[in-house]
């Protein structure tokens, strides 16, 4: 290939100047593989990010998408529509959780999140609560990087360069314990009573009348598999039906099937009033967002407006974009074909048997997973967070051919779920040798710190 201009893209999320003096640089993929431009084969064991559950260019989904472009490239969605986007949220609608049958389409996980929250402040406006206008997330919390879901997100790298953004914003702590926690398989035992504070502390400061919507990933992924301990959803559940407070599940990256189940709402049998999802809606093969919501929640915007006005003043462009609909639908389709999630659930034990494998090597102090997910976290080298991950991702994708992410010092895996046993072991092998043999010099000295998706 003749040498890349490397210098105009600036790269999202990325170290540029150290990815630019040695790129990455996939050219193709197929299955559970990227393509290398050097020709090597590329083990994926983060389904990109998060997002290729069905696996790489699957030929239905690749199909479904030329098929749409040359048919209808595109009808816009302002008081217009095509049989393709409204086939595609009944098919969301289906595979979601009883009741749950509203669908509004966006483009990506960040515009979910920023919608879910318009539909929860408009929607309290609606039935007459003008006071409910607080928001709250958990820290370490990724909602995007939309204004709206930086507010709502824990994540003080995301925030501190952008000055105030939404006001009425308030965190949770997040439930990581690792003294009390280490090594969980599956859900940790400790720490439902975490839930309590949002009772005891949060809501007696500042009264639950004045808050709209609480907005949690069901599993925090992006900075590094936080996993709720048993009993906390349900407890968190109970406080919103108690107080009249929205809940609001970011599944961006637990829904389809990374828990084994359709959304992570099926997984712990707590079905939330909205669920926001992207990435695998489309297993990543074009963009695409989504909030589900309530069918009494989206009836209520129904018949508060007079006959003929528009009852939610939001939307994009590209909202339902006849290309994305035509992947959703295929995708949906191939995951229930080809009964994606049932094997997800079926090899989660033999992945989390894989992944506490790790436990005894050099540097790791926790390993966590649940379903297709799981997090490994390594000691610090003092003085330079996240080098030591960065290290393994780097060395992972040189020299054992795999493709890792890392967050702080925490490596998390989420594989396409048509990952096999062998891959599996591929996958752990590969960063136990990378662990073996790490020495005290890094590959680099340093890398960003978390750097989420
Ligand atoms: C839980 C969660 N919410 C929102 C987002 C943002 O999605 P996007 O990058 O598609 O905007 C992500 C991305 O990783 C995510 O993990």
């Amino acid at each position: 290939m003749a040498t890349l201009n490397t210098d105009h893209l600036w790269m999202p999320f990325t170290a540029n100047r150290q990815f630019k003096s040695k790129p990455r640089l996939m050219v193709s993929a197929k299955g559970m593989h990227f393509q290398t431009d050097d020709g090597r084969q590329i083990l994926d064991g983060t389904a990109g990010l998060w997002c290729v559950n069905a696996g790489h260019c699957h030929p239905k989904i690749t199909e479904a998408i030329n098929e749409q472009a040359r048919t209808l490239d595109y009808a816009p969605l302002f008081q217009m529509g095509h049989p393709k986007v409204f086939e595609a949220a009944t098919a969301l609608a289906k595979m979601a959780p009883e009741g749950m049958n509203r669908v509004f389409f966006c483009n990506d996980g960040s515009e979910a999140v920023d919608s879910a929250l318009k539909i929860a402040l408009s929607y309290h406006q609606v039935r007459g609560n003008p006071l409910r206008t607080r928001l709250v997330g958990r820290e370490r919390g990724y909602h995007g990087v939309g204004f709206g879901g930086i507010a709502v997100g824990g994540i003080a790298g995301n925030r501190k360069q952008f000055g105030p953004t939404l006001a009425n914003v308030d965190h949770l702590r997040h439930p990581l314990d690792i003294a009390r926690n280490a090594y969980s398989r599956g859900l940790p035992e400790h720490g439902a009573e975490m839930a309590d504070e949002f009772e005891q502390r949060m809501l007696a400061l500042h009264d639950p009348s004045t808050i709209a919507a609480l907005i949690i990933e069901p599993l925090q992924g992006s900075t590094g598999v936080i996993l709720p301990p048993k009993g906390y959803l349900q407890k968190m559940r109970a406080i919103c039906d108690k107080y009249g407070i929205l809940m609001i599940f970011d599944e961006v990256i637990t829904g389809f099937g990374r828990l084994g189940t359709p959304f992570a709402a099926d997984y712990f049998g707590v079905v939330p009033d909205m669920i926001i999802c992207a990435k695998g809606l489309t297993n990543a093969a074009i963009p695409m967002g989504a909030v589900i919501v309530r069918q009494d929640i989206h009836d209520t915007f129904m018949s508060a407006a007079p006959e003929g006005a528009i009852e939610f003043a939001h939307g994009y462009t590209y909202s339902g974009h006849p290309v994305a609909s035509a992947a959703a639908l295929a995708t949906l389709k191939v995951y229930q074909d080809e009964q994606l999630f049932d094997r997800a659930a079926g090899l989660s034990q033999y992945f989390e048997d894989a992944a506490h494998s790790l436990k005894g090597l050099p540097y790791v102090k926790d390993i966590r997973n649940l379903g297709l997910v799981c997090g490994i976290e390594l000691d610090s080298v003092p003085g330079k967070p996240s080098a030591r991950a960065f290290d393994v991702f780097l060395k992972c994708f040189w020299e054992q051919g795999v493709l890792i992410r890392t967050t702080g010092d925490i490596i998390a895996l989420s594989p396409p779920l048509i990952i096999d046993k062998a891959q599996i072991d591929q996958l752990f092998g590969a960063i136990a040798n990378v662990l073996k043999k790490q020495s005290a010099t890094l590959a680099v000295e340093s890398s960003p710190a978390m750097s989420p998706s």
